[in-house]
């Protein structure tokens, strides 16, 4: 059943913008046809047990039911006007925010804009056929449920394009729908976002490491100057956390399956479940792909961002400078064959200083599983984040070989070595032979432990996918 547009809970007040009705109405039927055609696989007519936010209110953003994904309720939000904001950062501080796109920051926030919106339907085209080994009806509710929401921010980025920046803005929405991942002539933007998932270990590192990233730049959007970016990024947020603690829960499960079979003296692997030195080389494949999302480590287009106001540092708005001039970060770049270090000015390092708080975030959660390991009573193993340099696409340290430790490798001694650093294509038909559809409530898959809790309180046997009545 196609949605009206006045099915669109939205605190936008859409009815009363009919320039804006007219061009979502334009955009609305394709993007369903493109949900249909790219979305999750095999289950558009299944009764799913997912979150709508129906208001910004705390009551309102996260009203539980049984829903079609096709007929999801894709809502506009934006954190409601908290009195007068200013801008918090860069040279134009304490200037008032912008309620409209300022002319000379248009072409930079229209690109960062179409970045971020890219990476919604990327994530849902990666997955899409993921539904059909799904570990638990549990595991299964949960991809959905990212993936929904991952089709309303694209709705949250689309209604920027369309509402403050006209005809161009419409096309760039209109290729958000044209653009597939890993597709040879129309490739999604990002490289992690041309990366196949056709693994659940795969889904959970996604959603651990490059989610993560996200976080990190909304919250750095979220200090924006452009008024209506801050506000939709800051909504976003709030259902990122669920995306977050998918990947990062998903992954402790897999660990803590793999410690309880090697705490009782078996192989994982001959019993239906992951090898610790798999794990690993998932995490050694996931989070530099990840990390080259923040950009380059020296970054003039970063430092003009927070110059101008539009992006700024995670959790600006609790630091106590606000200006970032007169102070330099302090980098290792290889040159001539040795890592020296570097002064760089602050605001050029940018990048650099978002990728910094994702990597303490991404410590603390590998923490969590290396406890979960030890508690299972597996002693002397713990997982690692490899070091930043290895394995990096973007950045000085791109085309160059280091080992997860950081080491300096000659490419022959890399190439010598890499079977044991990433995953090989073995392993990968390996992870994916151990996954076998898991559809009865209550039950889980050999290679993953059962959740601590259900979904809204619900239990862990709840029927939180139904197929279409017959
Ligand atoms: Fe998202
Ligand atoms: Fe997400």
């Amino acid at each position: 059943m196609a949605q009206s547009l006045e099915s669109i809970p939205n605190n936008v007040d859409l009815s009363s913008d009919r320039r804006l009705q007219r061009a979502l109405e334009q955009w609305q039927p394709n993007f369903l046809s493109w949900w249909k055609e790219v979305g999750p696989e095999g289950f558009q007519a299944h009764d799913i047990y997912l979150r709508t936010a129906i208001s910004v209110e705390a009551n309102g953003w996260a009203h539980f039911d049984y829903v079609k994904m096709p007929d999801y309720r894709w809502g506009i939000f934006l954190e409601p006007h908290d009195g007068e904001r200013t801008i918090g950062f860069g040279d134009a501080m304490g200037e008032k925010v912008w309620t409209d796109v300022p002319g000379e920051h248009r072409n930079a926030l229209r690109r960062i804009i179409v970045t971020q919106a890219d990476t919604e339907p990327a994530s849902v085209e990666q997955q899409r056929l993921l539904g059909k080994t799904c570990p638990s009806m549990y595991d299964l509710r949960n991809l959905f449920q990212v993936n929904v929401e991952e089709g309303r921010h694209l709705w949250a980025m689309v209604y920027l394009l369309h509402r403050f920046f006209g005809r161009d803005g419409r096309e760039e929405a209109d290729e958000l729908l044209q653009r597939r991942s890993g597709s040879s002539d129309k490739p999604r933007i990002l490289n992690a976002f041309n990366e196949p998932i056709d693994d659940w270990l795969s889904f959970f590192m996604f959603a651990m490491f490059t989610d993560r990233d996200g976080k990190y730049q909304l919250a750095a959007l979220a200090q924006s100057g452009f008024d209506p970016l801050a506000r939709t990024t800051r909504f976003m947020l709030t259902e990122e956390a669920h995306h977050l603690f998918v990947g990062e829960t998903g992954v402790d499960r897999v660990v803590q399956r793999c410690a309880e079979l090697m705490a009782a003296g078996k192989d994982p692997a001959r019993e239906g479940a992951v090898p610790f030195a798999l794990i690993q080389k998932y995490i050694n494949l996931w989070f530099p792909l990840s990390l080259d999302l923040f950009g380059g480590e020296v970054s003039s287009n970063a430092a003009d961002f927070f110059a101008s106001g539009l992006k700024g540092r995670f959790r600006e708005d609790t630091l106590e400078e606000h200006k970032a001039m007169g102070q330099t970060y302090r980098l290792e770049v290889p040159e001539n064959g040795k890592l020296v270090a570097q002064e760089v000015p602050l605001r050029n390092a940018m990048n650099e200083v978002l990728r910094d708080e994702y990597v303490k975030d991404c410590q603390r959660a590998v923490d969590r599983w290396n406890k979960t390991l030890a508690k299972a009573g597996v002693t002397g193993m713990t997982l690692k984040l490899p070091n930043r340099r290895f394995h990096r696409g973007v950045g000085p340290n791109s085309g160059l070989f280091f080992d997860p430790d950081g080491k300096w490798l000659s490419a022959a001694d890399y190439k010598s070595q890499e079977a044991t650093f990433l995953p090989t294509a073995e392993d990968r038909v390996f992870v994916r032979s151990l996954m076998h559809p898991v559809t009865e409530p209550g039950k889980v898959a050999s290679w993953i432990a059962q959740p601590n809790k259900g979904i809204d309180g619900k239990p862990l046997d709840f029927e939180y996918v139904k197929p279409p009545q017959a």
